[in-house]
């Protein structure tokens, strides 16, 4: 906080105080945090990151709170080095950025929702509350128990069972609102102007966007302090893609990195495209589309920074890539099969459009890639019932087992699989 300028409109300039504000007065455009990056680069340094513990929260000059109230041990997730996936793709450097195992709630929103919750406290909201596809409802829940906040969580009525009730555990109020994201998001705005409730997503947009910044300084940390030739993110809402791109820029701004900027490449379901078609189709602004996805929590129509979503892609020379609900659930197979690790659907999309991305020649197999990997697979288990084997039943005896296996069990193919 100590060295956060203010806010900033992203569109005409404007600039504003360091408040609950998330739209310009001027021009509706959305409101972002500058920073003073003269004085952060005096004070930063790669020791000083290294001597912190591992959490999002080692990054706190570049972060827009006073003092961390949650997520300790959120963010500084795993970077995996991915070569039996990468050898299956036909490409040399492949690493996953692992937000399926965040804390406390496994998926990328326990970054940005450190940020707001800690930013809530901040500026005294008597409750939390976001509009969400799922993840999110389950980590400002978690935050709010955490800070013992009153917390309201509004859904769409057709999420998965284990986001519902992965939201409901901590015992918030879990409002299930008959309509797709983007009528939740509609009543949420009304919400804010009536009860004043600070939502993540919403009044509090500013800051939370500010953690998913986070990613982008991991990924260049973890590489060693270097960029990566691309970075496929998944996009719904549009938050985290800019803000990978806010991140690296940033870094390199203070000077603790130097090199080239990756290529930012946008992954959408094929039934919730708006930001693909838009960059397909040369539009500065995405046309809203009406969601038809496995991929709920990608689920979004009509996303609030579709635009900056547009913008970063094409500064930074990427592209994007939509794929079908069957492609994404042949690449959460692929994944959990090649890497042990197992995603959902919005994890199944960035590499589903990671593929495609190669097979365009768009990403070349001497360059190294980072696919951010957002969300757990558990959360969304039946998708993929069909998809995998039932276990062999067997009685108690060793013959029973030697008889289902039959001939697996014998001659060359002995230890084999
Ligand atoms: C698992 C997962 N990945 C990615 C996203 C997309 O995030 P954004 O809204 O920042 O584009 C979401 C959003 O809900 C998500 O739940
Ligand atoms: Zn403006």
């Amino acid at each position: 906080m100590k060295y956060v300028a203010g806010l900033t409109c992203h569109l005409c300039g404007a600039a504003y105080p360091a408040e609950a504000l998330w739209v310009c007065a001027e021009c509706l455009g959305p409101l972002e945090v500058s920073y003073d990056y003269d004085a952060i680069r005096k004070v930063i340094s790669r020791t000083l990151i290294q001597s912190r513990p591992n959490s999002l929260w080692r990054y706190l000059e570049l972060l827009p709170v006073k003092e961390p109230r949650t997520g300790f041990n959120s963010g500084f997730t795993p970077l995996v080095r991915a070569r039996r996936l990468a050898e299956e793709l036909g490409i040399a450097e492949l690493y996953i950025k692992d937000d399926s195992v965040n804390h406390p709630t496994f998926s990328y929103k326990d970054r940005v929702v450190s940020v707001a919750a800690t930013k809530a406290v901040e500026l005294g909201f008597g409750v939390f509350a976001c509009a969400s596809t799922g993840n999110l409802a389950g980590s400002v829940a978690a935050h709010a128990a955490r800070l013992g906040l009153p917390c309201y969580v509004f859904i769409p009525n057709d999420l998965e069972p284990a986001k519902v009730l992965g939201a409901a555990i901590y015992g918030p109020h879990v409002v299930a609102v008959d309509g797709n994201y983007d009528d939740v998001n509609r009543l949420c705005t009304q919400i804010v102007d009536r009860y004043g409730w600070g939502f993540a997503n919403i009044n509090l947009r500013s800051y939370y966007a500010e953690g998913a910044k986070t990613t982008g300084f991991e990924i260049a940390e973890q590489l060693g302090w270097r960029f990566p030739d691309h970075i496929v993110s998944p996009v719904a809402g549009g938050t985290l893609l800019p803000r990978i791109f806010k991140g690296l820029r940033e870094f390199r701004e203070v000077g603790l990195v130097e090199g080239t900027l990756p290529k930012i490449h946008a992954a959408q379901p094929a039934g919730s495209a708006p930001v693909i078609r838009a960059i397909e189709s040369g539009a500065e602004f995405p046309d809203p589309v009406k969601p038809a996805t496995i991929a709920k929590s990608l689920a979004i129509g009509n996303p609030a920074d579709g635009f900056q979503v547009v913008k970063v892609v094409k500064e930074t020379g990427g592209t994007g890539a939509m794929v079908t609900d069957e492609e994404i659930l042949d690449a959460i197979t692929l994944l959990a099969r090649t890497e042990g690790i197992f995603t959902e659907p919005a994890g199944g999309t960035t590499l589903a459009a990671t593929r495609a991305l190669i097979a365009r020649g768009v990403i070349k197999p001497n360059e190294s890639v980072v696919i951010c990997i957002t969300g757990n697979g558990y959360k969304t288990a039946e998708v993929m019932y069909d998809r995998v084997a039932r276990p062999t039943q067997i009685g108690r005896g060793l013959a029973d087992f030697e008889k289902a296996m039959g001939a697996r069990l014998t001659g060359a193919a002995v230890g084999a699989r």
